[in-house]
């Protein structure tokens, strides 16, 4: 069973706006998302900061990285000037305030957790922390669909995640999924494999789903592709084109 969304908005608000802003969770809600998918990194003072890139030069200017980098300075860059003049001065979020964002709108999220090189144990620890101390009453409850996704390409992150905050839910991140994968997700107690669409089969779609997986795939941006790994047996995925593949995608 698949407690949460079908149709995930990816990194914010996809191709729609800057991604990872509030400006990008905006984007989704007009268009009617109620489910996001964005990245977590430690800044130099570790503090979580709603970024995809380790290192500048893409979605924010200039030379240097996240993990040298203070969140008070990262929170003070542009992160929206890059996509388009409209956006200019759309700062790097702190992951609190996407946090706040979503539950003030109601927006499901699945957090992916992204670790710079070096900083995984740590990031997954800082991310769990976070993210068990703010949805503490969702977790009393223990309604899985009122929970957070955590996820992540890093093993030890996911394993510090799971220490810290059991009773999150985690996804494990497979870019291709591995033989071994179903001896990894158990050692994480992951509820369910996230992988590239791209590398996904039939046969492999079945495994999972026979062993009890939830399976999440990235990054569908065509309709007709959508269709088809749902017909497999899918359960849902991220799309950067929240124009073409809406919430009620079937
Ligand atoms: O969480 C799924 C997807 O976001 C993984 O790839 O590089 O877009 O973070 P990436
Ligand atoms: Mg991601």
């Amino acid at each position: 069973m698949w407690p949460y969304p079908k149709i995930v908005a990816h990194r914010g608000g996809g191709t729609l706006a800057p991604e990872n802003t509030v400006a990008g969770l905006r984007a989704g809600l007009a268009y009617g998302f109620h489910a996001v998918e964005f990245d977590v990194m430690l800044s130099r003072d570790g503090i979580g900061m709603v970024m995809h890139d380790a290192d500048f030069g893409r979605t924010v200017a200039g030379r240097g990285s996240v993990p040298e980098t203070d969140a008070v300075d990262l929170a003070a860059m542009d992160a929206g000037a890059w996509f388009g003049q409209q956006f200019n001065d759309e700062p790097v979020p702190y992951y609190t305030q996407f946090i706040d964002y979503c539950k003030a709108q109601r927006i499901w999220m699945n957090v992916e957790i992204k670790p710079a090189d070096g900083f995984e144990a740590e990031t997954g620890r800082w991310v769990a922390r976070v993210t068990r101390d703010s949805y503490a009453a969702e977790i009393a409850a223990g309604d899985p669909a009122a929970m957070p996704l955590l996820s992540s390409f890093s093993f030890d992150a996911l394993a510090a995640a799971r220490d810290v905050a059991p009773d999150l839910p985690r996804g494990y991140l497979l870019d291709r999924v591995p033989g071994d994968w179903q001896a990894q997700a158990r050692e994480l107690g992951a509820v369910a494999i996230h992988t590239n669409h791209q590398h996904l089969t039939l046969e492999l779609t079945r495994a999972i789903k026979a062993a009890g997986y939830g399976l999440f795939c990235y990054t569908v941006n065509e309709p007709e592709r959508g269709r088809e790994i749902l017909s497999w047996g899918v359960d849902g995925f991220c799309t950067d084109r929240i124009d073409l593949i809406g919430p009620g995608f079937a």
